[in-house]
């Protein structure tokens, strides 16, 4: 695939196929990812990959209910936006996705959310030239309860920067109208 072809389709996917994937594709994804520029090349980056679809629902259900609660105690929060969608019962945050990638890493490091989306950009670049779709899904991040956190085996001191969903899409939709680019100056 050209590059050019490659920004193209790559699309946040809100619809999959039923299929699943191979853990073995989700490690060579996430062993591309790594390439990504991040500083002093500390590389921070820690993941979990959560392969099954119903582990995956249940983690939408948790991360839903904890931004109702926050919108609940927060009636002004920019949650108030998103309010209708999050009271719709059928709304599931990681759309009903097959798989579920969290890009996390040590809260301590000052540039996590850099090194992380740049990692998350490239994992998600990688994804499409395999053929998959992937979404970031920042609602799907809450996850509070300590049983669940203790499932997923997030350490104490790391925080979640991405929540990445990856399946064979549905279909790949054309891009999202963009603006046209804001040049504020060019000195030549
Ligand atoms: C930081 C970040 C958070 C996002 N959170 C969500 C989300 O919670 N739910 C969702 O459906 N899409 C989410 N998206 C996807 C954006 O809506 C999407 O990237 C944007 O509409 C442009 O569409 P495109 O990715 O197809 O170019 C998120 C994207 C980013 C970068």
């Amino acid at each position: 695939m050209e590059f050019s072809e490659l920004l193209i389709k790559r699309r946040s996917i809100r619809n999959f196929q039923d299929r699943e994937i191979p853990l073995s594709l989700i490690r060579e994804i996430i062993r591309d990812s790594c390439l990504a520029p991040n500083a002093a090349n500390r590389q921070p980056w820690r993941f979990i990959i959560v392969n099954k679809r119903d582990r995956v629902e249940k983690l939408a259900r948790e991360s839903k209910s904890n931004l109702l609660k926050d919108l609940e105690n927060n009636p002004t929060s920019l949650l108030k936006n998103y309010e209708t969608i999050l009271r719709n019962e059928s709304y599931n945050v990681f759309y009903n996705a097959p798989c579920l990638v969290y890009i996390t890493g040590p809260k301590d490091v000052r540039s996590l959310d850099v090194d992380c989306a740049l990692a998350a950009s490239y994992l998600m670049l990688a994804a499409t030239t395999r053929g998959l779709g992937t979404c970031w899904v920042a609602f799907g991040s809450r996850i509070k309860n300590p049983d669940i956190l203790k499932e997923i085996g997030l350490p104490a001191d790391h925080r979640i920067v991405a929540p990445i969903i990856l399946g064979y899409p549905e279909e790949i939709p054309e891009p999202p109208k963009r603006n046209e680019p804001q040049i504020l100056k060019i000195i030549q």
